[in-house]
């Protein structure tokens, strides 16, 4: 059945901005984390301490975490790679961090220079120093509906990469469709396949929307229950080590296909419109959602 409340974690600031090449300024990252914690998103992604070589667009994550005016019930993680990010992480006063595997042996090459073996270990390490020093950790697993260099992704791995980082102790799971090529029995599938080890409401569905199946495929798995939901204003983002990968599936589509099935969420859409329609003006492009463009003037 569905369920009443989906939490609704924004990732625009983060995984949309790591992948466009228009530069944008830390203020404006400023600016956008704000408007999007004041349309009432409880969860914005705000920074990644990753390795600036590898990312450029994330360089100034330190100094656009100090920079937000912080809200009370908002948090706002940041994703860390190895000991290195914790320690951004912890020197930017940031209470919640999330750390990323793949169920994918190339992707995980690919996106952080390890095996998954070397990645679990490193992430055994950077969990249990972030947890004494009391932060929270989420854990992403890519790749959980195909990859981009190994095609289809077995869920029972996927299942395996998830319960493992779940014994670190990682509060929630979020399982990203890292390039968009999911289709919804597909989908429910593998949440079936990763729920017979890790509670529902410890899942997280993290889809991005380059073949058009991710609304799709998120009513698919929130008729199993899955109550959070990763998502990007105005379709943001991609991957930068998942060759044409587009955005996320768009805060704005999510918020109106939930409202129009009464499931409670806290966005106000408006506010949310406008916070997409903000970046996208920064960017200089239309907003890259359906309700954005419905309601574009
Ligand atoms: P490496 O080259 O193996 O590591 O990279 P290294 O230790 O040899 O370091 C290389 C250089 O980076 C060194 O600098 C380090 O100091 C520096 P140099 O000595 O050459 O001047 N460095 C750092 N600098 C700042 N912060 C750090 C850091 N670490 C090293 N934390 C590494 C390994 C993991 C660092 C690298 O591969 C990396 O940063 N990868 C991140 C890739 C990434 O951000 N991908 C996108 C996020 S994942 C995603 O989007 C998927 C998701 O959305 C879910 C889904 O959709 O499926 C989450
Ligand atoms: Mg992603």
């Amino acid at each position: 059945s569905l369920p009443s409340k989906v939490k609704i974690v924004e990732v625009g600031a983060r995984d949309g901005l790591q992948n466009e090449s228009t530069p944008v300024s830390v203020d404006v990252k400023i600016s956008l984390i704000e408007k999007l914690a004041d349309a009432g998103l409880p969860v914005v992604e705000a920074a990644s301490f990753v390795s600036p070589k590898w990312v450029p667009q994330m360089a100034g994550s330190v100094d656009v975490f100090k920079g937000i005016k912080q809200k009370a019930n908002v948090n706002y993680p940041g994703l860390v790679p190895n000991i290195r990010g914790l320690e951004s992480a912890l020197e930017s006063g940031v209470k919640e961090i999330a750390v990323f595997a793949a169920a994918s042996e190339s992707f995980t090459q690919k996106n952080i220079n390890c095996s998954i073996e070397e990645s679990i270990n490193r992430y055994t390490e950077v969990i249990e120093k972030a947890l004494e020093n009391d932060l929270k950790v989420r854990g992403y697993v890519s790749c959980t509906l195909g990859c981009p260099y190994e095609g289809e992704i077995a869920s029972e791995k996927v299942a395996e990469v998830s319960k493992r980082l779940s014994d670190l102790g990682c509060y929630e799971i979020s399982l990203g469709d890292t390039i968009g090529t999911g289709t919804p029995i597909k989908a429910k599938q593998m949440i079936e396949t990763v729920a017979k080890h890790i509670p529902m409401p410890q899942l997280a569905a993290h889809f991005h929307d380059t073949y058009g199946q991710a609304l799709a495929n998120l009513f698919a798995v929130l008729q199993l229950g899955v109550s959070t939901i990763d998502s990007s204003v105005s379709g943001l983002g991609g991957c930068p080590y998942a060759k044409g990968a587009t955005g996320n599936v768009a805060t704005e589509d999510v918020i109106y296909m939930l409202n129009g099935m009464g499931i409670e969420t806290g966005v106000d859409l408006d506010k949310l419109l406008e916070a997409g329609r903000f970046i996208s003006d920064q960017l200089g492009r239309k907003p890259n959602s359906n309700v954005g463009l419905a309601r574009y003037v």
